[in-house]
C-alpha cells in the first residue's frame, strides 16, 4: 500500500516527500481553502515536489463542465489526476476521461455498490472515506474491504484508495484490507514513525554511547 498526504500544504509535502516515502497526494476545496492559496499554484507545486498521483477536485455540477475543469487540469502537470464526485453528472464525466486518457479518481464513496459503479464509469481510483463513516457510527474498514474484495473478485483494475484516515490504525487497517493507496493527513504520516519503545532505546543507546570508552 502507498502512503499519500492528504493536504495542500506545500511544506508538509516537501517534509514527507524527503522521508522518502510520499506515493501521491490527495487535495480536495476544503483543504485548498485552508492553505489560504490559490488553487492552481499549489497543486503545481506540489506536483512538482511528489513522483505520484496528485489529485485535484472539480466543482462544477455539470458533466460537461466538470470536463473542462478536467481537461485544463492535466494541462498543469503530468501527475494530476482529476477527482470526480460519486454523482451520476460525475460518473458521465468519469466515462469521458477515461475514453480521453484523463486519469480519475472518485470522491466521497460510502459503499461498495458506489465502488462498482466508479469502478465500471472506467475510474482509476476510488476514495472510500473511512473516517466520516466511523463518524456516523459506521465500519468505515468494512467497506473498504468490501471494495478490495469485489475488485478482486471481478479482477477490476480500479485501485482502491483508503481516504479520510484519522489514526495510524486506519492506516494499518486499510493495508491489511488490501488498499492500494491510503491517503492521509500529516499529522498521522508523522505518528507512523513513532513507538515508546523506540524513544527509549533511542535515549538510552544515547546515554550508554556518553558513558562507553572511545
Ligand atoms: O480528501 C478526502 C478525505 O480524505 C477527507 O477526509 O478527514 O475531511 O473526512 P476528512
Amino acid at each position: 500500500m502507498k502512503l499519500f498526504l492528504d493536504t495542500a500544504i506545500v511544506d508538509e509535502v516537501r517534509e514527507a516527500a524527503s522521508w522518502g516515502i510520499l506515493g501521491g497526494v490527495t487535495t480536495n476545496p476544503t483543504l485548498v481553502m485552508k492553505s489560504g492559496r490559490k488553487f492552481k499554484e499549489v497543486v503545481i507545486e506540489i506536483c512538482n515536489l511528489v513522483d505520484g498521483p496528485v489529485s485535484a477536485e472539480v466543482t462544477s455540477e455539470k458533466a460537461e463542465d466538470m470536463m473542462k475543469e478536467a481537461r485544463e487540469f492535466v494541462t498543469w502537470h503530468e501527475n494530476i489526476v482529476v477527482k470526480f464526485p460519486m454523482t451520476e453528472e460525475g460518473m458521465k464525466a468519469v466515462s469521458q476521461a477515461s475514453k480521453e486518457g484523463i486519469k480519475s479518481n472518485v470522491t466521497l464513496v460510502f459503499t461498495p455498490n458506489q465502488a462498482l459503479v466508479a469502478a465500471r464509469a472506467g475510474a482509476t481510483m476510488v476514495s472510500p472515506f473511512v473516517g466520516r463513516l466511523d463518524d456516523i457510527k459506521e465500519d468505515g474498514m468494512q467497506v473498504v474491504r468490501e471494495i478490495v474484495e469485489i475488485f478482486c473478485i471481478y479482477e477490476i483494475e480500479t485501485k482502491v484508495l483508503a481516504a479520510s484516515i484519522r489514526h495510524p490504525e486506519h492506516v494499518r487497517q486499510a493495508a491489511l484490507a488490501g488498499a492500494d493507496y491510503c491517503t492521509m493527513p500529516f499529522s498521522v504520516m508523522k505518528e507512523l514513525f513513532k513507538h515508546p519503545l523506540t524513544d527509549a532505546g533511542l535515549k538510552k543507546f544515547a546515554e550508554d554511547w556518553a558513558k562507553a570508552k572511545k
